[in-house]
């Protein structure tokens, strides 16, 4: 007769049938470094995140190589924006600026670039905006223009997440004309038109000044069309897929690791760190536990890698248990 609590008995069974465990190797931590000096910023609705001038960003990489967390995603803040966003593609912008300073000081962190215009463009859009209307085409070549830029200052993997249709292709391209063919592309494929990104527009001062983000990120409730950006984007050349929010779309996780052989990122957005943070300040619920139970849940749903807000934390959780 079959007694499924016999493997539940014994703690070291129970370590040995365990079927899934979340590898600090896996884990990528985002970053937020803001144009300035001697600028460390804490985001309010993101406790424990900062924003970090370039002349501090040691702080916080001292503490990422401490956790062992071998990989970081950059997000920029220009001083300035404007219509076009040329802080992005700016060959002294911002971003370009902490990626030669990290790979001259920290050579063994992989540095992930998130490319897309919001947080430069003036009026917080994506793409480039005409009569309110969200362009895809006339967007392409800025995108390029911009990865080009970050992989010649040395990042080691591309990240494009503003959805623009045929931005994989273009980026690509751009990258090989180049002679930059073994530059990875990690698209943001699935990527939804979320409220849970709302504390993320409040650290990357890129929350949309009109209107929303729908004509361009997926319906939350599309999980088919979902399957159609991967396969686009496959197609397209991309090497990695993000799926992106994770928790409320472990749904999505799973269909594009049963339907395709291409490395999953489940990217742990800002709303559902700031969500776990209240509730754990609260001391309703145990951090630690919750945080490990989540990002556990991204790995059995199909994820590889873990974007997270909470790596650091994560990673020294993770060397506590073994
Ligand atoms: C920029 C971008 C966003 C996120 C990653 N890249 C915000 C957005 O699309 O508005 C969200 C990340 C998060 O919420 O943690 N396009
Ligand atoms: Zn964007």
């Amino acid at each position: 007769m079959d007694r499924t609590r016999r493997l539940r008995m014994h703690p070291v069974i129970r370590k040995m049938v365990r079927e899934e465990h979340v590898r600090i190797d896996e884990l990528i931590y985002p970053m937020f470094v803001i144009e300035g000096e001697n600028i460390c910023e804490p985001v309010n609705s993101m406790p424990g995140i900062n924003q970090y001038s370039l002349d501090r960003l040691n702080e916080e990489l001292d503490r990422v190589k401490a956790a062992g967390v071998p990989a970081i995603l950059i997000f920029g803040i220009p001083a300035h924006k404007d219509e076009v966003g040329s802080g992005a593609y700016d060959e002294h912008g911002i971003v370009q600026e902490a990626i030669r300073y990290i790979k001259r000081e920290y050579s063994d962190l992989l540095v992930i670039a998130d490319v897309c215009l919001c947080e430069y463009t003036s009026h917080g859009h994506c793409g480039l905006v005409k009569n309110g209307e969200i362009l895809n085409d006339e967007t392409l070549p800025l995108l390029a223009k911009t990865a080009v830029s970050y992989a010649d200052a040395g990042a080691d993997i591309i990240a494009p997440s503003d959805m623009m249709d045929k931005r994989v292709e273009a980026i690509r391209n751009a990258l090989d004309k180049h002679g930059m063919v073994h530059v990875p592309i990690m698209s943001y494929s699935a990527k939804f038109a979320s409220a849970y990104y709302g504390p993320f527009r409040d650290a990357a001062h890129s929350a949309p000044g009109f209107g929303d983000r729908k004509t361009y990120q997926m319906d939350t409730a599309n999980g088919q069309e979902a399957l159609r950006e991967v396969e686009e984007d496959i197609l397209e050349g991309a090497d990695m897929i993000i799926a992106k929010p994770a928790m409320a779309y472990m749904d999505i996780i799973k269909e594009i690791f049963l339907n395709y052989n291409i490395p999953i990122i489940a990217y742990n957005v800002s709303g559902e760190y700031s969500m776990v943070k209240a509730a754990a300040a609260n001391g309703w619920i145990d951090e630690k536990k919750i945080v490990m139970e989540n990002l556990t849940g991204m790995k059995r749903a199909g994820a590889k890698m873990i974007i997270t807000y909470h790596a650091l934390d994560a990673a020294k959780w993770i060397k506590e248990e073994e």
